[in-house]
């Protein structure tokens, strides 16, 4: 047995079966690529899901891992630490509001946004305004896993086993203005949007459906708390996605790259909003620890020290051009969209969709396929020009095999591939 079967077996046996692993066993990363345990290299597109900005092995990570692990890895936040105040300067200089909560991942930050706006309508109510506690939500959303991110996630798989959900959450079609508008009323205490819906596959607001959310919102004193958790950080050459627009939301969430790979969540939120908020009505015991703390500043300095946002708009503005070329090679290719490095090409069929991705991996080259369709790129932001080329040299072999394929069989490609991730 190799190792990788042996751990398969294991797992099999001990874990909980939520994932549908690829079997490949990773043991190490060097910048952009992947090193399995045979030595081979993957060329990464997908950063652990938007996770791993700075890529692999990259010495300010690893330099501010060594120094705070040696000082100071957790107090837990009933004493003060250096880290907390510094990056919450940081984040409300770059992101542009107030004040600053620490959770630990993407969905702790959203649970607790929720919180807030609930919160936040109640202290409205006190003070004699008319404001129930309604959350508007988006179809095809994606806010986690936890039972308020989940109620207020769309695709009925991942709620509905669990049910009943959190009550109070309506949806509003995407970038529907007219359904929002007759969704929206004084019961409503926050609108809740992705700038760029990622797991949804990569789909934008667009500006008129953003400026009504705000306007609607300022009528009434409700919130609006954006979601800032896979395009935020820098991933679409802004440090968060909701600056394309020029509006001002009332609370921002963000994970993933945070702390470049250690676990860490941020509510960010206006000091209006923050008047909700009393000692000990929310809490963690890790959330904003100094390791995570350090990291995260070590991040966002080596993102402004290494020009990474204008590497993340240029390498993007190539890799989007290069698909949109490809576009026009292969019909299967029906839509090309995103922003910076979070990127996507939209196929024709989901089986094709499973088939490219399981057919880039034999190539060495991670991508996902989410909403059944769409090929999803989150690669970290130091990627250069000549990986997009490997990447789409790769995926105009696969696209003009599967065509030759389906002519020469007149029938639809077979799928048989695993899409990889959630
Ligand atoms: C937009 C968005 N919100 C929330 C989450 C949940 O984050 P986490 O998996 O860290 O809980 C995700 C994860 O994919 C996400 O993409």
């Amino acid at each position: 047995m190799t190792k990788l079967e042996q751990i398969r077996a294991a797992e099999e046996r001990l874990l909980l079966q939520t994932y549908e692993r690829n079997p490949i066993l990773f043991v190490r990363g060097e910048g952009v690529h992947l090193i399995d345990e045979s030595g081979t290299k993957y060329l990464d597109l997908l950063s652990g899901i938007g996770v791993n900005a700075l890529g692999y092995g990259h010495p300010a990570i690893e330099e501010a891992i060594a120094r705070q692990s040696r000082a100071l890895i957790h107090t837990s936040n009933l004493f003060y630490h250096e880290g907390q105040a510094e990056l919450a300067l940081r984040l409300t200089e770059r992101v542009g509001l107030d004040r600053v909560f620490f959770a630990n991942t993407g969905t702790e930050a959203w649970e607790g946004a929720l919180k807030l706006a609930r919160a936040h309508a109640g202290l409205l109510r006190s003070e004699g305004k008319t404001i129930g506690t309604k959350f508007l939500a988006l179809e095809q959303s994606f806010h986690g896993r936890t039972f308020g991110s989940v109620s207020t996630t769309y695709k009925a798989k991942y709620r509905e086993p669990f049910g009943p959900v959190v009550p109070g959450v309506e949806f509003v079609r995407f970038n529907d203005v007219a359904d929002l508008r007759a969704k929206f009323s004084s019961d409503v205490c926050a609108i809740l949007v992705e700038s760029i819906q990622g797991e949804g596959g990569i789909r934008p607001l667009s500006q008129e459906f953003f400026a009504e959310a705000r306007a609607l919102t300022n009528e009434t004193g409700a919130l609006l708390l954006v979601d800032e958790i896979q395009a935020g950080m820098g991933r679409t050459g802004k440090w968060c996605a909701f600056q394309h627009y020029g509006i001002a939301p009332d609370v921002v969430t963000l994970a993933k790259p945070l702390a470049g790979g250690i676990p860490l969540g941020a509510i960010l939120c206006t000091e209006e909003a923050a008047r909700a908020i009393h000692a000990g009505m929310h809490g963690t015991t890790f959330g904003g620890g100094p390791l995570a703390c350090a990291v995260a500043i070590a991040v966002i300095d080596a993102i402004e020290k290494e020009g990474l946002l204008r590497n993340v708009v240029e390498t993007g503005d190539y890799f989007q051009t290069q698909l949109r070329w490809l576009a026009g090679r292969h019909d299967a290719i029906v839509d090309v969209r995103g922003k910076g490095l979070m990127l996507a090409a939209e196929l024709d069929s989901a089986d094709l969709a499973k088939l490219t991705v399981a057919e880039m991996l034999k190539r060495h080259i991670l991508i996902n396929c989410t909403s059944d369709t769409v090929l999803r790129f989150l690669p970290p932001f130091n990627l250069k020009r000549e990986h997009v080329d490997q990447a789409i040299d790769a995926l105009d072999q696969i696209l003009t095999q599967q065509a030759s394929h389906a002519t020469t069989s007149s029938a639809a490609p077979s799928g048989g591939g695993k899409a990889l991730g959630h």
